[in-house]
Formats: C-alpha cells, sequence, structure tokens
C-alpha cells in the first residue's frame, strides 16, 4: 500500500477517508469559508450521500467538521444532494439542496442553521415543509436536480433560482421565483435551452464585470456586466460555460456568440473537473469556483487505498478582459502561503529536441510559473506546420512538429521511464494563422496498467506581444495548469511509481523539430496544508 499512500495529496481539500464528489454550499460567514460536499461516510465508492462539512479561514487550511446533513427523511433517504446557499440582506443563510426520495424522485429541499451566530454553523434544520418543489409536469422525476444561488429578481421584491434538467435530448434550466424559499412559481419556459447536451447537472449562473477585476454578488446586473452560464453535462461529464447576456424582464440568457453556447463551446477545464460551483466572496470581493477532480485509475485501487477523489484549488473567476471571449481562472491567492524557497532559470535555451532537468526540493509539491519565447526567424520562416494538430488526438508530446511542443514534465523520474508533459504546441494554418494549443500528456504518467492515460488540452488564445506562459500546481496525483494567466486550464490526475516523492523530477523541453525557446522558470517548493478534524485534540 505504499505506493498508493504516495498518491494522497497534501495541499488539496480531501477527506480522510472515502468517496467525495460535488461541492456543495461555499461560503464566507462570521471569519470562516464554508465547504459542503457530496460525501459517502461507508465507502469510497458513490452511495449514501450525505453533506462533509470543513471550515477554513484561508481556503487552504481546513478543519472537518462533523457531517452537516444526513440522509433521514422519506424526502432524502436516497441521498442528500447536491445544493447551494444564499446569503439574505439580512444576514439569514437559505441552504437548497436536491433530495433523492425513497422511491427515487428528485425533488429539492430546504435547510438553514440552527444557529446563525456559530461561526462554525455546526447545526443544520431541514425544513418541515420539505419538499419545497417537486418536478414539474412534462419533467422527468430523474432530471430535476441541484439548485443554483438564488439572485433578486428585477424588482428586488422575490429571489429567483434556476434548476437543470432535459426534455428528450435539449438541456435546460427552468426558472422560480420565492419570497421565503418555501413557496414558488415557476416561470415560462427555460432561461436557456440547447439541443442535443442532454441532461444539465449543477447549473451555475453568475455575473461577471467586463471593467472591474472583483467578482460581483450574485444578483448584480446591468450595464458593464456579462453573465456566465454553466452546465455540468452528464452525458460527457465535463464543466461547459459560455459568456452571454442576461434580460431579467423576460429572464432569458442569450450567448454572445452562437456557436460558443453552453455544452458546445469552452469548458472550464480540459481535464478532469466536474460538478463545479462558484460563490461569492464578500470577504475579499472576488467570486471562487471550487470543482470536483475525480480518480481516473481503477475502482478497485480505490477501494484499496480507502479514498476517492480531490477538490481543485479554489480558483477567482474573471472576465477576460483582453480577449473579451473567455473567463480567466486563477488559483487563490492564499496559496502562495505554501511557497517556499524559490528556485529561478533565467533565459534557458531550448534548442529543437532538448531535455533539461531542473534541481527542486520537493519535485512532487511544487508551483511553477514558465514562460516561453519562440525564436522570431523560424517563427517567420515557417509555411504550414501542423493545421488540424488537436491535443487530444495528435499523439501527445512524442509528436514532433515545426513549432511544437514545448513546455515543462512533471512528475517525471529519472529515466523519464514516467512523466507529465504540460506543453504549448504552435500550428500555423494554410490561411497563414498561428493557434496555440495547451496540452497535458499523461501517455506516460504511470508503468501502472490500470490507470487512465489520455492526452488532454484545447486551443488558448495568446494575444500579440504575449510569451507563452503556464502555471502548474502538482501535488503528488494531480497537476493543475492554467495557460495564459488562466485562460485555458487542464486538471489531471496521474499516478506515478516511480516519480513519487523525493524520487520526483522536473524537466524543461523543448521537442519542436525547427524552432529555437528560450524559457525563464520560477518554481516553489510547496508546503503541506494544514488538515484537522473537529474537536482539536489538546496537545
Ligand atoms: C453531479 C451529481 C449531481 C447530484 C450529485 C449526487 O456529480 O450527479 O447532479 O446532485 O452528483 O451525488
Amino acid at each position: 500500500n505504499a505506493i498508493l499512500s504516495w498518491q494522497r495529496t497534501a495541499y488539496h481539500f480531501q477527506p480522510e477517508h472515502n468517496w467525495m464528489n460535488d461541492p456543495n454550499g461555499p461560503l464566507f460567514h462570521k471569519g470562516w469559508y464554508h465547504l459542503f460536499y457530496q460525501y459517502n461516510p461507508d465507502s469510497a465508492v458513490w452511495g449514501n450521500i450525505t453533506w462533509g462539512h470543513a471550515v477554513s479561514k484561508d481556503l487552504i487550511h481546513w478543519l472537518h467538521l462533523p457531517f452537516a446533513m444526513v440522509p433521514d427523511h422519506w424526502y432524502d433517504i436516497n441521498g442528500v444532494w447536491t445544493g447551494s446557499a444564499t446569503i439574505l440582506p439580512d444576514g439569514q443563510i437559505v441552504m437548497l439542496y436536491t433530495g433523492d426520495t425513497y422511491d427515487v424522485k428528485q425533488v429539492q429541499c430546504l435547510a438553514y442553521p440552527a444557529n446563525l451566530s456559530d461561526p462554525l454553523l455546526l447545526d443544520w434544520v431541514k425544513y418541515s415543509g420539505n419538499p419545497v418543489l417537486v418536478p414539474p409536469p412534462g419533467i422527468g422525476a430523474k432530471d430535476f436536480r441541484d439548485p443554483t444561488t438564488a439572485w433578486l429578481s428585477p424588482d428586488g421584491d422575490k429571489w429567483r433560482i434556476t434548476i437543470g434538467s432535459k426534455v428528450n435530448t435539449t438541456g435546460i434550466s427552468l426558472v422560480y421565483e420565492t419570497v421565503d424559499f418555501k413557496t414558488y412559481d415557476m416561470l415560462d419556459g427555460y432561461m436557456h435551452a440547447v439541443p442535443g447536451t442532454g441532461m444539465w447537472e449543477c447549473v451555475d449562473f453568475y455575473p461577471v464585470s467586463m471593467s472591474e477585476i472583483n467578482g460581483l454578488d450574485t444578483s448584480v446586473s446591468g450595464s458593464g456586466v456579462k453573465h456566465v452560464l454553466k452546465a455540468s453535462l452528464d452525458d460527457d461529464k465535463n464543466d461547459y460555460y459560455a459568456l452571454g447576456v442576461y434580460d431579467p424582464i423576460e429572464d432569458k440568457w442569450i450567448p454572445d456568440d452562437p456557436k460558443l453556447d453552453v455544452g458546445i463551446g469552452l469548458r472550464y477545464d480540459y481535464g478532469k473537473y466536474y460538478a463545479s460551483k462558484t460563490f461569492y466572496d464578500q470577504n475579499k470581493q472576488r467570486r471562487i469556483l471550487w470543482g470536483w477532480i475525480r480518480e481516473t485509475d481503477s475502482e478497485y485501487a480505490d477501494i484499496w487505498k480507502g479514498w476517492a477523489s480531490v477538490q481543485s484549488i479554489p480558483r477567482t473567476v474573471m472576465f477576460d478582459q483582453k480577449t473579451g471571449s473567455n473567463i480567466l481562472q486563477w488559483p487563490v491567492s492564499e496559496v502562495e502561503e505554501l511557497r517556499s524557497e524559490i528556485v529561478e532559470f533565467d533565459n534557458v535555451k531550448l534548442g529543437p529536441g532538448s531535455i533539461v532537468p531542473l534541481k527542486v526540493d520537493t519535485p512532487s509539491q511544487l508551483d511553477i510559473v514558465a514562460s516561453f519565447e519562440i525564436d522570431e526567424d523560424a517563427f517567420e520562416g515557417t509555411v504550414e506546420a501542423d493545421a488540424g494538430y488537436s491535443c487530444p488526438t495528435s499523439g501527445g508530446a512524442a509528436n514532433r512538429g515545426e513549432l511544437g511542443p514545448f513546455g515543462v514534465i512533471v512528475l517525471g523520474d529519472k529515466t523519464l521511464s514516467e512523466g507529465t508533459p504540460i506543453y504549448f504546441y504552435v500550428t500555423k494554418g494554410t490561411n497563414g494563422k498561428f493557434e496555440t494549443h495547451f496540452c497535458a500528456d499523461e501517455l506516460r504518467s504511470s508503468l501502472a496498467p490500470d490507470v487512465d492515460k489520455v492526452v488532454y488540452g484545447s486551443k488558448v488564445p495568446v494575444l500579440h506581444g504575449e510569451k507563452y506562459s503556464l502555471r502548474s500546481l502538482v501535488d503528488h496525483s494531480i497537476v493543475e495548469s492554467f495557460a495564459q494567466g488562466g485562460r485555458t486550464v487542464i486538471t489531471s490526475r496521474v499516478y506515478p511509481t516511480r516519480a513519487v516523492d523525493g524520487a520526483a523530477r522536473v524537466y524543461l523541453f523543448n521537442n519542436a523539430t525547427k524552432v529555437s525557446v528560450t524559457a525563464s522558470v520560477k518554481m516553489w517548493n510547496m508546503g503541506s496544508a494544514d488538515i484537522r478534524t473537529f474537536p482539536l485534540n489538546e496537545q
């Protein structure tokens, strides 16, 4: 079991044992960030879904608390499923969640803290009139789940929530209005619908400022604001979002670009990342995104090691004012508290086909920031290179082109029998246009046979005058990578057997056939988060 213990993360949020899935009801209250999550108290596979609960002062160090809610009523006896918190202007906290009933129907339920003056919000009360919503006519009893945080209607006198569903294979978001969170009116039609996208789980809906870097509270609307609509597609298990404009009078959301609509366009993350949820952090005026990162080893391995899944490092979300067509995701600044001993390499020349090892102390716990420049002449001289390239299907980092791949290899061993390249790959189409792809290649990430090994990635906008820049957070079995300040993000779960702990190595590489690349890198050893269980034992 020694190998498996190396796979546990050191600074990502994980329960001590067993199965975890979606983040639920994140909020900030009286000095503490609260995270609830889908949890199976009995095993490392999904089931008996209960709300785990933990608190943190800084989103990095955690205190595990007793369960917030367990499946104990007819309306949630098959599971206390995903839900969201709303903080009312008077400070009240409202929690709406999906109950899976005794006869396996999905209903929405209301809960609230027993004692608002308790900063830890230890006790939760389920409303005696639950459920507050049942599937409406025409909606399947198993297609009605995951209520959002509420926002105010245009008159400011009612709250609205949206709930994902589907009609045939069209993914939809239903909207309800309520005054007291106990009784609701369904608004006509859908806020949005996209044919062919199937069931929308864990819908999220929130404003982003077009001119400010701060986040916006969920009810903000009007000029200078765009709205993000996100759906977790049950059919392909990825989180898709789109930027658009919300008309609160008509209660319709229209995507900026119909070709990049929800479910057919942009993803939050091109690796393993699902069932995410944002909340507005009134403490630091930012919007924070949490996401569930599942295992990509076998269920058998999960049972053997006794746990499954981690949460991503929480990410700040904002509108990308430079491109105007995507959001930016960036690890919350608090993660930098874990940094120590910076190692810097400036202007490292990487000729075609070169690999350079970099020396660091804690190679399996790192924060890496790297930028790359391509030598201009080679760039100019290229006629056409790799048009049609796509990370998942173009063979990974071993596939050499004129203008890529180049990047870093993390969690590699001494002989590179294992290693996970995170890289850029530049192409030039027959139309003369350059495009950049950002990829993570797991093909050689592990010598273990029963783990998924794929190449993830997508295009990333690189604007005139920008270097190719990446940041990777490495934490034993997870690598979260951000390109161009968070325009494109890839989360990988990898299961090295040799490149573990101190035996792991980091490399810079340029596997292009034609261009030379100049790299500059900063790396920090990352400490471990302090994650404890309540009540704290006196030492
Ligand atoms: C998403 C999801 C939600 C549901 C929950 C159950 O991963 O399927 O739709 O509420 O998980 O655990």
